[in-house]
């Protein structure tokens, strides 16, 4: 009898559980909701930061007062509070556990400015794919990442978590790491993306960071929509409204964009989190009067989980009551919650299993993925033929200055969990890889970027003297970029450009390493020096791939993700700007050249600056390699296209040098007349080609028509048919142009 029961009510169990094994996504979903009381539905929609193990805490996830946490990432503790969620709460719905993984969780990646360098979306979804494996070993299934803020001015800190000032590589970057977190097939090691912020975080005024924007809604739409869109497709599962307020309104109370663009248009079925207490900084923005009307203002215009503001959990109940809020968007708000915690199995694994933890951290494969991504994202942007260095010739080297040996400031902003103790620095990777060929001596000159230290650079100038060539390691310490890290002055801080000075008057050749979060004016360094090799903050693995660019092991191919400034004063300064009426064409007289008491000059009437050139240092685009290439004219497969066309566009492509090398391609396109006024020229395509010496190819790129739609004076989007201009060139401000018809 007893035994017949347990049959059946293993058999019942079994049915159970099959049943709910084969029920979908939304049955679940829908089911759970039922069984929800509207305290356990507010607590969805709560994200609290903690930092180790309190009962109070554990206590709101037993009470089914907590969705998500961040912040913490030790697994024991982790594990302790799922369990509070999962076994002793009500019904055992599991947090989500979040933090910034932004370039590398354990191995760390170049900046995401740096990887955008590498123009290879292939390889920064493999390096998003690695920092998925490390991470959700440790418990992290969601990522505030990838930050797709466009960004025009180097001033703004934030400038190097993201992929620079253009669209298109921003929208490739972008969608590559929402597929390399998330993976091609959802499983244990799927890390939810964030996009983020949402939007036009990255257009602060001034640069200095939280700082109102004033885009209009047709820039947004052409400007800085696009990528979120394409990560939106992509299946981006959550993103996070931004803190600036755009044209008055704050992004975290934006209705317009969250709910009629993000969920009307895009139909986007993820959830949205707000920004670290976003909510409530409506009250400083002054547009909400306390928490509870800000949660409403939050809550009403979509916004689904709030992060620190302790304003859904502390006003929604009442302000449903007060019929301010309904129940329809409270439900549709946690089942959008659920549905991505379903997604991501996270019903079926809640537990990290802790033995396992370890071993998947700083494997061969992440440390190769970092070294090569390192690689790609280094910009040779000078070099008078010193680089890469000759080992026959070369028989002693002087490393010196402040990010030689900085293991913690070259992984860049952002760098929770990776281990300075694993980075390998320049001066160790030199040491290691040449130090048989070559003799090394180190002497730093300054020990950090902002030093000021003239006994330290007389040291760095002896040493240089029984030195063949000087390997001068300079840039940024990592917290001079990165979020509320905004300058004014973007040139070498301290004494860094006395020191180069002093080392260039040696007269041994000088070869600059630059290591920043941010593109910097680079004016003085371009002439006191023989090389500049520009890394970014190149992660865990930058000083093999940056001591093997030098010694020739590998070649230069990354290219500038930004307009690099002669000066601060041009900012922004960015390559796709629209088409004035007055443009600069290079004939402009300079402050200098100008007759004392003259009047006005006839050349001097165009878009410039008196005592700056228009052009920048560097254009979007560029990068030198140990080879030359050489573009044919750019030619397109017929001279009309329709609407709906594809349009084949070819250049042929030679290495006129000495060496294997790669070059990344770039198509631009001028659409010539709109019915506004359009940029000067838009990336629309680029791809990496490795050419032996003496080898061309042609290069063909399938130009989309659609791809040149914008939104025009009516505000809808379409190509408007016209002649437009084509290049296929190595930079932005290069090419021999075609032209074609949209008819
Ligand atoms: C504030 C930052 O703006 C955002 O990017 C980040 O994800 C959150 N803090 C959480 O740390």
């Amino acid at each position: 009898m007893v035994r017949n029961l347990i049959s059946i009510a293993v058999v019942a169990l079994t049915t159970a559980i099959s049943v709910f094994a084969q029920q979908t996504e939304e049955q679940r979903v829908e089911s759970l909701l039922q069984q929800m009381t509207l305290q356990e539905k507010i607590g969805q929609l709560n994200q609290l930061s903690v930092g180790g193990f309190d009962q109070n805490t554990a206590g709101m996830m037993r009470s089914g007062l907590v969705g998500s946490i961040l912040n913490e990432c030790n697994p024991k503790v982790l594990n302790r509070y799922q369990k509070a969620a999962v076994e002793e709460s009500r019904l055992g719905i599991p947090l989500i556990i979040s933090r910034d993984v932004i370039h590398g969780f354990k191995t760390m990646f170049p900046i995401p400015l740096g990887l955008a360098a590498t123009f290879d979306p292939e390889l920064v979804q493999q390096g998003a794919r690695i920092s998925a494996v490390e991470a959700t070993a440790s418990g992290i299934r969601w990522t505030f990442s990838p930050m797709l803020d466009i960004a025009r001015d180097p001033r703004w800190g934030r400038i190097a978590e993201g992929s620079g000032e253009d669209t298109y590589l921003d929208t490739q970057m972008g969608v590559a790491m929402v597929k390399g977190y998330q993976g091609e097939v959802i499983d244990q090691t799927s890390m939810a993306a964030c996009v983020k912020h949402f939007v036009a975080y990255g257009a602060a005024e001034g640069g200095r960071d939280y700082n109102s924007t004033g885009v209009s809604e047709r820039t947004l739409r052409n400007v800085y929509l696009p990528p979120f869109e394409a990560c939106v497709k992509a299946g981006a599962m959550t993103l996070m409204t931004s803190f600036n307020d755009n044209d008055g309104i704050p992004s975290t109370g934006n209705g317009f964009l969250v709910n009629d663009v993000l969920r009307g248009e895009w139909g986007f079925e993820g959830f949205v989190v707000s920004d670290w207490a976003s909510i409530s900084e409506m009250i400083n923005h002054g547009y909400a009067e306390n928490n509870k009307h800000a949660g409403e203002l939050a809550f009403n215009a979509g916004v689904d989980m709030d992060m620190m503001s302790y304003s859904y959990i502390s006003h929604l109940e009442e302000l449903l009551n007060e019929g301010k809020v309904s129940m329809e968007a409270i439900d549709n708000a946690v089942r959008s919650i659920l549905r991505v915690k379903f997604r991501l199995g996270l019903f079926e694994n809640p537990y990290i299993d802790e033995d396992k933890v370890e071993s998947a951290f700083y494997s061969a494969e992440a440390l190769e993925a970092a070294r090569k991504s390192a690689v790609e994202s280094a910009v040779l942007l000078t070099n008078n033929g010193v680089l890469p260095l000759d080992k026959s010739k070369v028989k002693t080297v002087l490393v010196t200055g402040p990010m030689a040996d900085a293991p913690h400031d070259q992984l860049g902003t952002w760098t929770f969990d990776g281990d300075p103790a694993h980075t390998v620095t320049p001066l160790k990777a030199i040491k290691q890889l040449y130090g048989n060929d070559v003799k090394v001596i180190y002497e730093p000159g300054l020990t950090y970027s902002r030093e000021f230290n003239d006994d330290g650079i007389a040291k760095a100038v002896k040493a240089a003297k029984k030195a063949d060539v000087i390997l001068a390691f300079m840039g940024e310490e990592a917290i001079l970029s990165g979020e509320a890290h905004s300058l004014v002055d973007i040139t070498l801080k301290g004494d860094q450009r006395k020191m180069i000075e002093a080392l260039h008057a040696t007269g041994k050749p000088v070869v600059l390493n630059i290591m920043a979060g941010r593109q910097l004016v680079l004016d003085h360094e371009v002439a006191h020096s023989d090389a500049i090799l520009y890394s970014f903050h190149p992660g865990t693995m930058g000083g093999p791939a940056i001591a093997q660019l030098i010694f020739g092991d590998e070649t230069p191919s990354g290219k500038t993700p930004v307009t690099f400034p002669k000066h601060v004063g041009q900012v922004p300064l960015y390559y796709n700007h629209n088409m004035t009426g007055r443009p600069a064409n290079g004939r402009e007289e300079m402050l200098h050249e100008i007759p004392l008491r003259a009047g006005q000059t006839s050349l001097g009437m165009t878009s410039y600056w008196l005592d700056c050139p228009f052009a920048p240092e560097f254009p979007f685009g560029y990068g030198l390699t140990y080879t030359t290439f050489e573009y044919g004219a750019t030619a397109v497969g017929a001279a009309e296209v329709g609407t709906d066309g594809v349009l084949k566009v070819k250049a042929t492509l030679k290495n006129t040098g000495k060496k294997e090398a790669t070059e990344v391609v770039q198509l631009y396109v001028r659409d010539l007349v709109g019915s506004v006024t359009r940029p000067v020229r838009e990336l629309k395509g680029f791809q990496r080609v490795t050419l032996a010496p003496g080898e061309s190819r042609e290069v063909v790129f399938e130009l989309d028509i659609q791809d040149l739609a914008f939104y025009g004076k009516d505000m809808v989007k379409k190509v408007e048919p016209g002649k437009f201009q084509v290049w296929i060139a190595g930079d932005s401000a290069s090419g021999v142009l075609a032209e074609f018809e949209v008819k």
